[in-house]
């Protein structure tokens, strides 16, 4: 079996105002009725995959209690960290929690705020995934690159993919310059990181002991020390506060030697903007995608949403604009602009 650990602890700027610090983008309805939180534990939950071990922070809690509980999802723990860390501790506190019980467990790390409709397909990389993973692989999902992405990471390939096995790696670089990006998509031997891992806890923590032992001592004290609490385990503040705060991509990814990659092509979106959002929602033959009470009239383009029964949102004649209405805050922006939301969130907070 493979154990999913999902992460939850971002908070998603850049699609503000819908996403909140206090209820971020992940537990958000953005497409469809469920929220990406709820879809992602759904998409591991039957067939191969054990009771999900969870880790967020604690004001999100009781969100996730909700939300697995209102589709029947039973995680196998909770995990609660003090204070975000990042990916490279959290995902490091995992391992050291699931290797007290079983050393030979295969984790599959996800984020919780990604689209990914097919999950008949995503079921069967993660079967090719699990070949590797027992080879001692650290296993990426790749994903054919659209543009030169720096948001992302980039996997370089050994060989050409056969579909049916994992592809070893070359390199792996995390969010490159414009200018590397550019270079790296043109030389068509690179493949986006979907940014979900699958390894054998064994394999990641052998890897950080090599790549980042620094934060060993600290995240393995945390656990050692951390305290039921309410259903929940909360790990030790006094010596997580000393781990270092850095994503697995930085301090595991980039430095390893022993990875490898399942090419992924049945459809992937991190939602990492309105833009993206725009993409995923079911749009007219003229680009217009509207939700909630909205209506959009000789509009291209355009995606128009409501997120309060009270407020109508009509557009009328627009292209390329991107507006979302909450009770309290209204977004209005050129859809190519759709990356500078998260200028706008911090200039509200340096005004507060
Ligand atoms: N529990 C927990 N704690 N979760 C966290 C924390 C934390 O401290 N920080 C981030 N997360 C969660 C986020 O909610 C998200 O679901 C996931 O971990 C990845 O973190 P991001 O901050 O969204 O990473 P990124 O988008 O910049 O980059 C990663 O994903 C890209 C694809 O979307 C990298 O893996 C890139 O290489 C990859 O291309
Ligand atoms: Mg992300």
């Amino acid at each position: 079996t493979v154990t999913p650990v999902l992460l939850c602890g971002g908070s998603g700027t850049r699609l503000w105002p819908l996403s909140r610090k206090s209820y971020p983008k992940q537990f958000v309805p953005l497409v469809g009725d469920e929220t990406l939180f709820q879809a992602t534990a759904k998409r591991v939950s039957q067939g191969r995959y054990a009771a999900p071990l969870v880790l967020t922070n604690s004001d999100f809690r009781f969100i996730v209690t909700e939300q697995l509980a209102e589709i029947g999802v039973d995680p196998g723990a909770i995990l609660i960290e003090p204070e975000g860390r990042n990916t490279g501790p959290a995902v490091l506190a995992a391992a050291l929690w699931l290797e007290k019980s079983n050393p030979d467990t295969v984790m599959l790390v996800s984020p919780s705020d990604h689209v990914i409709p097919d999950s008949v397909a995503f079921d069967a990389a993660v079967a090719i995934a699990q070949d590797a993973a027992a080879d001692g692989d650290i296993v990426t999902f790749g994903i054919t690159p659209t543009h030169a992405e720096t948001g992302y990471g980039y996997l370089e390939l050994a060989s050409q993919p056969s579909g049916t096995e994992a592809v070893s790696l070359t390199k792996f670089v995390e969010k490159p310059d414009a200018a590397k990006a550019a270079a790296l998509v043109a030389s068509g031997k690179h493949l986006w990181n979907a940014g979900i891992f699958l390894f054998s806890v064994k394999t990641i923590i052998d890897a950080f002991r090599k790549h980042a032992p620094d934060l060993m001592e600290p995240v393995q004290a945390a656990v050692d020390e951390a305290e039921a609490d309410l259903g929940f385990l909360r790990l030790a503040s006094g010596p997580w506060s000393k781990a270092e705060n850095i994503s697995i991509d930085y301090a595991v990814m980039e430095r390893s030697s022993n990875l490898s990659v399942v090419p992924f092509s049945a459809g992937w979106s991190d939602l990492g903007g309105w833009d993206a959002v725009w993409r995923e929602t079911g749009q007219d033959d003229r680009g217009v995608a509207v939700s909630g009470r909205a209506t959009a009239i000789d509009c291209d383009n355009t995606l128009l949403r409501s997120e309060d029964d009270r407020v109508e949102v009509v557009g009328i004649g627009l292209n390329h604009i991107v507006a979302v209405a909450m009770p309290d805050a209204v977004l209005i922006a050129d859809s190519r602009r759709a990356q500078d939301v998260k200028l706008a969130v911090q200039s509200l907070k340096d005004r507060n």
